[in-house]
């Protein structure tokens, strides 16, 4: 048996493809590509051209592709992204009724044959997926997160990179709350190199900017007729190193919360510590009375979901 960590990935469609890809350039481990039996080829498809790919860039983990859960056994980390994306028109909101019972079937099968696993959601509506996912598998919360923080805050920083046409490397942008219309970029935190972006944008420029991300999923669903996967695979596979190489990044991720922000059960955007122990640290920042408000109203929007959700049962 490899001494490699192993990575499930729940989830062969465009995310899954891009975060194996990723993670055989990283060699983080081995892959395991699961998906559903009617796209057991595919998955397994998928898995032999991304093996094929290594003699050129020089990788050596393993990739497998497979539509049973016991291959997933003894997975290190599970990064879910089985469901159904966004179509043109749909929000996030309206995916429920298809993702829930996937998420479901996920969740059983998870907590049956990966007990141990660090598991990253992204499956929409991220929020209250996650939540069902813990929810349903009873894991201990630091051992189940949500990307959504992590994709939001690179589509800010982008854009803020653009507008004052400085290197992104620079950019520190935050986005928290829910993974909705109503996040929060957080103005208050968010500097280049320490300069705060308040000195450096007039106001009207940063709030277009704060829109534009606000709908960033959007506007990629709308160019492409399905939803973005090469952020939110980057995105997904920064959390996972964290976990896997004990970085102890601080990374804003969907997490649940106990109180937290005076939030709880609740799984909401927040920064996060991630290290071998999963989400070893919730990190409270002060937020102006304005962000506070915002805050509220996303976890507001989360909670409706929730609430759909738990009635669902
Ligand atoms: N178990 C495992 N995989 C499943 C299940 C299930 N029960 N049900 C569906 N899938 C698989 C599909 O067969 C498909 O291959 O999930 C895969 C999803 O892939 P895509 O349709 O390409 O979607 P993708 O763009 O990867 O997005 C997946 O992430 O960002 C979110 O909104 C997005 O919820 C969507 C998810």
């Amino acid at each position: 048996m490899s001494s490699r960590k192993k990575i499930g990935l729940v989830g062969a469609g465009n995310i899954g493809g891009e975060l194996a890809n990723l993670i055989v350039q990283k060699q983080l481990g081995d892959v395991v590509l699961y998906d559903i039996p009617p796209k057991e080829n595919f998955a397994k498809g998928k898995a032999l051209d991304l093996e094929q790919s290594q003699a050129v860039n020089g990788s050596d983990v393993r990739v497998t592709g497979t539509s049973n859960w016991a291959d997933l056994a003894g997975a290190d980390v599970l990064i879910i992204t089985a469901g159904i994306p966004r179509k043109p028109g749909q929000s996030r909101d309206d995916l429920v009724e298809t993702n829930l019972p996937i998420i479901r079937d996920v969740a059983d099968n998870a907590a049956k044959h990966c007990p141990d696993a660090f598991a990253i959601v992204i499956s929409n509506p991220l929020d209250a997926m996650v939540y069902e996912l813990r929810r349903r598998t009873n894991k201990p919360r630091a051992q189940v997160v949500g990307m959504a923080g992590v994709l939001d805050s690179s589509r800010f920083a982008l854009f803020l990179s653009r507008e004052l046409q400085v290197s992104i490397k620079d950019i520190r942008a935050m986005v928290l709350g829910g993974h909705g219309d109503d996040m929060v970029p957080v103005l208050s935190n968010c500097t280049v190199n320490g300069i705060p972006i308040r000195q450096l944008m007039a106001k009207d420029k940063l709030a277009a900017i704060v829109d534009r991300t606000r709908k960033g999923g959007g506007e990629i669903v709308g160019l492409m007729g399905t939803s973005a996967y090469y952020a939110p695979a980057a995105s997904a596979v920064a959390m996972a190193e964290s976990y896997l190489l004990d970085q102890r990044r601080v990374l804003p991720c969907a997490a649940y919360l106990d109180g937290e922000y005076g939030y709880k059960d609740l799984y909401m955007g927040v920064p996060v510590v991630i290290g071998a122990e999963g989400v070893e640290q919730i990190i409270q920042i002060e937020l102006d009375a304005e962000e506070k408000a915002m805050l509220a109203k996303s976890a507001d929007s989360v909670q409706k979901v929730v609430d759909l959700v738990k009635k669902k049962s």
